[in-house]
């Protein structure tokens, strides 16, 4: 493999940032040259330098948005870090439905939800231990930048790799159905769960308030800029008492004043401070 110039490398690294606001640092352009060389033959160039060429010439679109897509990193798995999970069933739901003793209406977002395990976590944790509000009462939003990501979770096909990361072997038995070598998570649960496309540095996807927002390892990816303005819109995207969590090396801290870090058992979410206004 040849390595990639300088000048292919700001290419790539300007479109990536200009569409989905994801920062390549120059150490990662061994990681251009890892993804984009199999797009490279996929797409019938001889060369991921014949590649680039051709995109700065004519700027196809959909190839441009396959160079997009080949450098997001989609690394996902069931039940993630476990305690956010835990803390949800134990603490958030419990309390958030006994306040919303009228409406008992809950709206979660899985925002970055990758190839659909985060959601659909949730999803069986709430029919698993919530059963009434499993009743037309939850709203389950995730969204994804990329579309070729979206329609695997859409499909809700896994690999025997996928399902032994964090899936309890319970919830494999009773959620999902074998289909040869693979396992598909069954309609009830998939029914739950909606999946539309959003870029979290775009235009704000037009969603109701919401209750919890997961936002797990996705600003990470992102420069600071980037993540204070995608913090301030969480900010009005979360109801006043709702909460939000990030990843594991995520943070507000020197983010955004608007939120503060409360530790709920294992977990670090974030709520919104009392002097956070709209
Ligand atoms: C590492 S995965 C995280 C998946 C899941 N939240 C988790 O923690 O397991 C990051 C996801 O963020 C998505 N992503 C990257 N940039 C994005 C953007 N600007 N808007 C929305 N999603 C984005 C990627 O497509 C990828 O699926």
């Amino acid at each position: 493999m040849n390595a990639i110039s300088e000048t292919d490398f700001n290419y790539v690294r300007d479109l990536v940032k200009r569409v989905s606001a994801i920062v390549l640092e120059p150490e990662k352009a061994y990681l251009v040259e890892t993804r984009l060389t199999p797009l490279a033959r996929k797409t019938g160039f001889g060369s991921l330098q014949a590649l680039l060429a051709s995109l700065r010439v004519d700027g196809n679109p959909r190839l441009r948005h396959q160079v997009v897509e080949a450098m997001t990193t989609h690394e996902t798995s069931f039940f993630r870090d476990g305690h956010p999970f835990e803390t949800l069933k134990a603490r958030i739901l419990p309390e958030l439905l006994a306040r919303r003793s009228s409406s008992q209406h809950v709206a979660i977002w899985c925002a970055a939800c990758s190839s659909g395990q985060e959601p659909f976590s949730v999803a069986m944790l709430a029919r698993e231990h919530f059963p009434t509000l499993v009743k037309g009462r939850l709203r389950i939003i995730a969204t994804d930048l990329s579309e070729a990501i979206l329609a695997r979770a859409r499909e809700g096909l896994y690999s025997q790799i996928e399902v032994n990361r964090g899936l309890p072997a319970t919830e494999l038995t009773r959620y999902f159905d074998r289909q040869g070598l693979c396992w598909r998570i069954k309609p009830e649960i998939r029914r739950m769960v909606d999946f539309q496309q959003s870029n979290l540095a775009g235009a704000w996807p037009n969603l109701p308030l919401m209750d919890v927002i997961f936002m797990r390892n996705v600003l990470i990816y992102f420069g600071i800029e980037t993540k204070k303005q995608i913090l301030n819109n969480v900010r009005r995207a979360l109801k006043p008492d709702g909460y939000l969590f990030l990843g594991a090396s995520e943070t507000t801290l020197n983010l955004s004043a608007a939120f503060e870090p409360i530790t709920l058992g294992k977990t670090t979410c974030y709520q919104l401070s009392q002097t956070s206004s709209r």
